[in-house]
């Protein structure tokens, strides 16, 4: 192990074996693992703590929220058919944001905590790459250089903006200005109905905002299963939501007193207005490379402005590496979370990998959405012969004690070899009934393999295991 110091005051002269540009899930994690793996490390961040977007105003903080939001919503709406009643329920906004903060503050600690632990340097202020090897960092004292064999670049992803439409974080908010609006909205609406605009239209819907959602394309969560799409539209329609789809925004107007939105059809037609209290923009996120100076050095970019890498994270310049989402894949901070630790493992000379065919996508409404691999869309497209197995949550025991009997388990299994292809689930913890089918997919298993296994009763998994033995036709309890 090199012995390194920790501190953030070290001399131009510093020599590093890796430097990692962002300290998001990407970027913290490809620094500890490099620093466990014995190399000289530190991580350039221009924020004033560590995390990135998913811990200071993205997963971490939306999770707070939709933990907050949802106990609310069970309180006012299902408390009374446990036979529990609550009096007057109000609703502190500020206590709830307050949490919210602290859950955020404990989790960029904890990266702290760990740099030290693994002696690991923060550097702070913004990262730009002078020369191959070597690193700017311009901070609020001043600026210095840094020498390095290796740079990973891991500056994430950005809001992608909507033409005519100009956020300004007050009454047109991306998400970072979602996670803490001062008041409830009456009205909200989002433009665009993927996974930011479902979770965080979820959050105001719950705490008593209407929502409508304008979606470009035809159906919501465009790139899910077209079932899963389906169904989360009639559920959330049942929650509040109001859907305009096949839709988009071209103006907006902010006056004193509110928004007015013009939306046209997709394919054009007549255009239409709509008045709101706050609009979320939520169409996407985009690569942030700006400022890093990649073309001088000669780093390519490629046409959607994502940075070009070859099979194993490396750029078109020896010894610069990227990760996450300013590379191609899923915007995912645990597919950036792997990435790290592939990339840091590969400068170390280990055979670092990612399997990009089973990496989970969860959505955090209620009931949550998870799914790993192929869709039926996709495997169709393809030509893959497949079969499916369905199991609703109405007919499981443990989804009717908990009340919550909304969604499906559907796995997909090849047609010939019964191998897992892809699995789609709509319900109550979904995101953590996931795991299972995503180690299964790693494993190579076959739907038989997971109809074989048992599963604890009376739990929501056995839901898993009635949509395995559905593709071989032979459920239990339905
Ligand atoms: P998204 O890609 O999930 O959804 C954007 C939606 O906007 C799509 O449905 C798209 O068709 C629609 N759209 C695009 N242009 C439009 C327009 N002009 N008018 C109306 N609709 C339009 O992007 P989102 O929700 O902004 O999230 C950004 C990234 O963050 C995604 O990659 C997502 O995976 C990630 N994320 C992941 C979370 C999770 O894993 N739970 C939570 C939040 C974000």
């Amino acid at each position: 192990m090199v012995e390194t110091q920790n501190s953030e005051t070290q001399n131009s002269e510093t020599q590093y074996d890796v430097v990692v540009i962002g300290a998001g899930p990407g970027g913290y994690v490809a620094a500890i693992r490099a620093a466990q793996l014995g190399l000289k490390t530190a991580c350039v961040e221009k924020g004033p703590t560590l995390g990135g977007t998913c811990l200071n105003i993205g997963c971490i903080p939306s999770k707070a929220l939709l933990t907050s939001s949802e106990k609310f919503d069970e309180a006012r709406h299902s408390f009374a058919s446990h036979g529990i009643r609550v009096g007057n329920l109000e609703l502190d906004l500020a206590a709830m944001m307050a949490n919210k903060a602290k859950v955020v503050k404990d989790n960029t600690a904890g990266v702290e905590y760990l740099f030290k632990k693994n002696k690991i340097d923060w550097l702070r202020g913004a990262g730009r790459i002078s020369a191959p090897g070597t690193v700017v960092v311009d901070g609020a004292e001043g600026s210095r250089t840094v020498t390095t064999r290796h740079i990973v670049i891991a500056t994430g992803s950005e809001v992608t903006p909507v033409p005519g439409i100009t956020i300004d974080e007050q009454r047109i908010v991306s998400s970072t200005g979602a996670l803490s609006l001062p008041a409830v909205p009456r009205r909200l609406v989002v433009i665009g109905g993927g996974v930011i605009g479902l979770e965080l239209g979820s959050v105001w819907a719950r705490l008593g905002a209407q929502v409508t959602v304008v979606e470009y394309l035809d159906r919501i969560l465009p790139l899910m299963d077209g079932e899963v799409s389906k169904q989360m539209q009639r559920i959330l329609g049942r929650q509040g939501f109001t859907f305009k789809l096949g839709s988009k925004v071209t103006a907006a107007v902010t006056d004193a007193d509110q928004v007015t939105l013009t939306i046209e059809p997709a394919k054009g037609g007549n255009p239409e207005t709509l008045e709101t209290d706050i609009v979320l923009v939520a169409v996407g996120r985009r690569p942030y490379t700006q400022g890093l100076g990649l073309e001088s050095v000669g780093v390519v970019i490629d046409n959607r402005g994502r940075v070009e890498i070859n099979g194993h994270f490396m750029t078109s310049v020896p010894g610069i590496w990227a990760i996450g989402d300013v590379v191609i894949g899923p915007m995912l901070a645990h597919k950036a979370e792997d990435e790290g630790v592939a990339v840091a493992e590969l400068i170390a000379g280990q055979s670092g990998h990612v399997n990009y065919e089973a990496i989970p996508g969860v959505v955090y409404t209620w009931p949550e959405v998870a799914q790993v691999g192929q869709t039926e869309e996709q495997l169709k497209a393809s030509g893959i012969a497949y079969k499916a197995g369905r199991f609703p949550f109405t007919a499981n025991g443990r989804a009717r004690a908990l009340g919550v009997t909304e969604g499906f388990v559907k796995i997909l299994a090849d047609a010939t070899t019964d191998r897992v292809l892809g699995v789609h689930i709509v319900g109550a913890n979904a995101g953590e009934l996931i795991a299972e089918l995503v180690l299964a997919m790693e494993f190579g298993a076959s739907a038989e393999d997971i109809a074989r296994t048992c599963h604890a009763h009376p739990t929501l998994s056995e839901a898993v295991k009635e949509a395995a033995l559905a593709v071989g036709g032979r459920t239990i309890h339905i």
